[in-house]
């Protein structure tokens, strides 16, 4: 039987996936940052799953005004790389696990979440910069990924309740499945930011330390947040904090929280990390 074994959480600031690519990483600003995921990527080496589901969001790099699922997964053998704003970066390609997302896809699908299927794919920072923070800059990724992506980035969004539950219907789709798999949940995205207009930069410290705490201890709460809470509270784009349920649905009733990491500023936003174990 396949094993959710731990729960990802990781801000996926574009400016970090530049520092690490432009080799600037232990340059004074940075370096206090990238300190913090030390102890992530020892602990994901000694971790190492054999597939992440990554909960991300595409920020109208692959998809666009066009055409902007809602709940998406790729079920293809390899996905390309793409992005906005600084182009796509060299990183490795992304490699699948098609049989395995195949299978998530149906039961997802038959637990009521109609997910789009996606046989192409490219993936953006949103899944590149949270790969980059746990596995450096390895010639080839060491595990399997599953893209999920969510749209926050377009009215409407997703609930907080529909994410939680799509994480506890996941869990269930991946302990369903017959082979004897060691599976990560990644949500990517937050803390607390605004890119643009007059309150950019927009920084709570106190709101994401909440958060995380209750991501903890009290996602059967935190699933009502209203959207409008993330937005005045977070900042215009907190509202990827959703993604965050989603991982959080998939450990299960209790978590044992391995580490957590709390920094500002990265560009303007806030970065968050934690990584946890289902308990039971
Ligand atoms: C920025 C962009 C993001 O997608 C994000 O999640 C955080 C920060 C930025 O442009 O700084
Ligand atoms: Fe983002």
């Amino acid at each position: 039987m396949a094993r959710i074994t731990a729960g990802v959480t990781t801000s996926h600031v574009p400016a970090v996936g530049m520092a690490v690519d432009l080799g600037k990483t232990q340059e004074p600003y940075w370096k206090p940052m990238f300190e913090g995921y030390e102890f992530s990527k020892q602990w994901m080496k000694d971790n190492t799953p054999d597939v992440a589901i990554i909960v991300y969001n595409d920020h109208a790099s692959y998809f666009g005004m066009e055409i902007m699922p809602t709940f998406a997964m790729g079920i293809a053998d390899k996905y390309g790389i793409c992005d906005e704003g600084y182009g796509p970066r060299p990183v490795p390609d992304v490699v699948g696990a098609p049989e395995l997302s195949t299978f998530l896809a149906a039961s997802l699908i038959m637990q009521d979440f109609d997910m789009t299927i996606l046989n192409v794919l490219d993936v953006d920072h949103g899944l590149t910069v949270p790969m980059s923070l746990m596995f450096g800059t390895p010639d080839k990724w060491p595990t399997k990924v599953i893209p999920l992506p969510v749209n926050v980035v377009m009215n409407p969004q997703p609930s907080g309740e529909r994410c939680l539950a799509l994480g506890k219907a996941i869990r269930k789709a991946v302990q369903a499945y017959d082979e004897d798999l060691s599976v990560q949940v990644w949500g990517t995205g937050g803390m607390s930011h605004q890119i643009q207009g007059a309150r950019a930069g927009l920084v709570n410290a106190p709101w994401d330390k909440q958060f995380m705490d209750d991501l903890v201890n009290d996602p059967e709460t935190l699933q009502y947040k209203p959207h409008l809470e993330y937005m005045i509270e977070a900042g215009s784009e907190g509202v990827e904090l959703i993604m965050w349920l989603i991982m959080r649905g998939a450990m299960g009733d209790k978590v044992d929280e391995v580490y957590r990491f709390y920094h500002v500023p990265a560009s303007n936003t806030a970065v968050g990390h934690m990584i946890m174990t289902p308990k039971e």
